[in-house]
């Protein structure tokens, strides 16, 4: 292999920078040509490909956001897109890539596998939802992204005596919460890997009330539904007066922390060393801190589950 191919693909995340710097410099070191692709895969099928050198991932290993840019492309899930994508491929003689996303990047990079092409995935999400790997590039970052502004909240929600809801990301996975809610000793977590009943949570918030405690956090997962429609409720059901703040975009930037930032050079590099071995179609990821490969489709066709021992301990922390 003489020519290998990087690109980022759907929300972007902290950290992806740093993978994109590894996966570079280590195959450059291996005296492999690197070429960078623009935009996702929407950039793989119009052609927008570079070749980078040392020198295009200096200074950025401390940024947020992608230097490559990103895009979620409806084309490249058709046959015909993918088609497209290989042909400039093989126009530009990369023989093999890696691919830094989430759950529908590594689809794209399954079908690439799947017609013979080359290609590791590289879990990189703020979502930390891509099973084969215990983190995913990003959620280190998101988190404390989340923590530093619950932080702040909290300070106001003291003063005026009330309760906080407080909506995060995460699409259909409650890590993001689930970890916020436990770092901020939060009243409640309602999360879409565990079915919650509005009038526990009510109940929980006028316990907490007759011991004194007149305000709160609850931190609401996206993949639940809207914080405006847990506010309302609780406000309906128990008077308290209360506030929601959806933190939004907020958290997919920020410069990466240095466990995201150590994370993405060691999972780009070793994707670098996957397709070196001639390996194809496998992902990436770290478990237990030693790092692991497995078959894309196995990943793909597996469920992303919370770690449920750390749920309970929320519970048992927040009685
Ligand atoms: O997958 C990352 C993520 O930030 C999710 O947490 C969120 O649901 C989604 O992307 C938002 O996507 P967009 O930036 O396209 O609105």
């Amino acid at each position: 292999m003489k020519r290998i191919g990087v690109l980022t693909s759907g929300g972007d995340s902290p950290g992806m920078n740093a993978a994109i710097r590894a996966v570079v410099r280590k195959g450059m070191f291996h005296n492999l040509e690197v070429y960078g692709i623009y935009n996702g895969y929407a950039g793989l099928i119009a052609g927008n490909i570079k070749k980078l050198e040392l020198g295009s991932v200096g200074d950025i290993i401390h940024r947020g956001g992608t230097m490559l840019y990103s895009a979620r492309c409806e084309e490249f899930k058709t046959p015909e897109g993918q088609k497209k994508g290989i042909e400039q491929l093989k126009k530009f003689g990369i023989e093999g890539l890696v691919v830094i996303g989430g759950d529908g990047s590594f689809q794209g990079a399954k079908k690439l596998t799947e017609q013979g092409y080359p290609t590791i995935g590289v879990p990189g999400t703020i979502d930390n939802d891509i099973p084969g790997t215990d983190f995913t590039i990003g959620f280190d970052t998101a988190l404390n992204t989340i923590i530093g502004a619950i932080d702040k909240i909290r300070d106001t929600a003291t003063s005026h005596e009330r309760t906080y809801i407080i909506e995060v990301m995460g699409r259909d996975a409650g890590d993001l919460a689930l970890w916020a809610g436990l770092a901020d000793g939060a009243e409640t977590i309602l999360i879409p890997e565990a079915k919650h009943e509005m009038e526990d949570v009510v109940q929980k918030l006028k316990r907490g009330h007759e011991r004194g405690k007149k305000h709160s956090i609850i931190i609401v997962a996206e993949g639940v539904g809207s914080g405006g429609d847990v506010a309302n409720k609780i406000e309906e059901m128990t008077g308290f007066e209360t506030r929601v703040t959806v933190l939004g975009h907020i958290q997919r930037g920020g410069s990466p922390t240095a466990a995201d930032r150590v994370l993405a050079s060691r999972l780009g590099a070793r994707a670098v060393e996957l397709l070196l071995e001639g390996k194809a179609g496998r992902t990436v990821g770290i478990e237990n801190n030693k790092l692991v490969d497995y078959d894309i489709t196995e990943v793909l066709g597996r469920k992303h589950a919370i770690d449920e021992g750390m749920y309970r301990l929320s519970e048992e922390l927040s009685i």
